[in-house]
């Protein structure tokens, strides 16, 4: 018998404030069409004043327990994908378990930036398959807000805030492609990319800094990673783009999504886009987009989906699985 990791619940919170494109262009020499155009970014989700990347994550576990018809005591593990902790230690996956009430388990933080939710994937899934856990709490949640140079125009109109969930469960299989579930990721990095993409502050520092990035340099490395390995994980779940259902890319840039549909052969009919309503969320993007194109109607049981990220690092990842 083969275990497999299967999605018995979604869900997701965005902060309630809503930023349109228009705002920037009262403090920055920016437009509402250059946004749109360069990016297909039209609006983004901010977090309230003192609201953590922690308490957003909380409310989309909350929301995926109550789809799963679960409590935070049938769940055994927590795994986080941030780069915007509440606080240095401890993890605001532990913080997450707190407030969710849950009382035994485990919780921690995995940190692959844009990519994390496809490196949280895998993850999740080898604590299920190894026995290690029966159910686990897959979450994304950032809060960019708070790490943005509100005078760089060339990257704060481009993040927002927000967070989505998951919860895996253990599940018999048969160990062929027809199983739901997980059936296979793949992860890579290349830390001499490190300097295209990163944050000026952290403890050695003293400040916790702002967001820097080379966007034209991530721009080139992106089509060309994404499509890869997505390619490689289908074909290491002996599947071909015939089978997918559902790219659910990571939200940075429209031409970013639609150029790696076409590279993988897909028609963007086949891709869930979110990018326009939530901005780049970071690692939260890949889970917000499964809820919002789940709630759709969009990805039904049975569907073969595709996850593929890429970010910081840079770090890149992709995961299929059977909804
Ligand atoms: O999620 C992690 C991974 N990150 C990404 O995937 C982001 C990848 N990169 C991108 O999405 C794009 O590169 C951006 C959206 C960041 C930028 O688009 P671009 O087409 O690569 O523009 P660019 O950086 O080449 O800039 C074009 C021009 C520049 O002016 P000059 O030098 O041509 O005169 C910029 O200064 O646009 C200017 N510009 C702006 N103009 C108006 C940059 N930001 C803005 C702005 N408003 N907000």
């Amino acid at each position: 018998m083969t275990i497999r990791a299967v999605v018995v619940g979604i869900g997701h919170y965005l902060p309630e404030r809503v930023v349109e494109n228009s705002e920037f262009e009262k403090t920055l020499d920016t437009s509402d069409e250059w946004i749109r155009s360069r990016s297909g970014i039209e609006r983004r989700h901010f977090a309230a004043e003192g609201e953590t990347t922690s308490d957003l994550g909380t409310k989309a576990a909350q929301a995926a327990l109550a789809d799963a018809g679960l409590e935070a005591s049938d769940i055994d593990a927590i795994v986080l994908a941030t780069s915007t902790a509440d606080l240095t230690f401890p993890s605001a996956a532990t913080m997450i378990q707190q407030k969710l009430g849950m009382v035994k388990g485990f919780a921690y933080d995995l940190q692959a930036v844009c990519a994390g939710f496809t490196f949280a994937m895998p993850n999740a899934n080898a604590l299920i398959t190894s026995g290690q856990a029966k159910r686990v709490l897959v979450i994304g949640a950032e809060t960019f807000s708070r790490i943005m140079d509100w005078e760089d125009r060339s990257t704060c109109v481009l993040f927002g805030d927000g967070a989505g969930a998951v919860i895996l469960e253990a599940q018999a299989g048969t160990g062929e492609n027809t199983d739901r579930g997980v059936l296979a990721c793949d992860m890579n990095s290349d830390g001499r990319f490190k300097d295209l993409l990163y944050v000026d502050g952290g403890i050695s520092t003293g400040q916790s800094g702002v967001l820097k990035m080379q966007g034209r340099e991530v721009f080139r490395h992106a089509v060309e990673k994404l499509a890869g390995t997505a390619n490689t994980s289908l074909e290491r779940a002996g599947l071909t783009k015939e089978d997918v259902d559902w790219v659910v890319p990571h939200q940075a840039n429209i031409r970013i999504i639609q150029g790696t549909a076409k590279k993988l052969g897909l028609g963007m009919d086949k891709v869930i886009v979110t990018v326009q309503d939530h901005g780049n969320t970071s690692a939260a993007s890949i889970p917000l987009a499964l809820s919002v194109g789940y709630q759709n109607g969009l990805i039904k049981r049975g569907d073969i989906v595709v996850m593929e990220a890429i970010g910081g690092g840079l770090a890149w990842g992709s995961a299929v699985l059977r909804w």
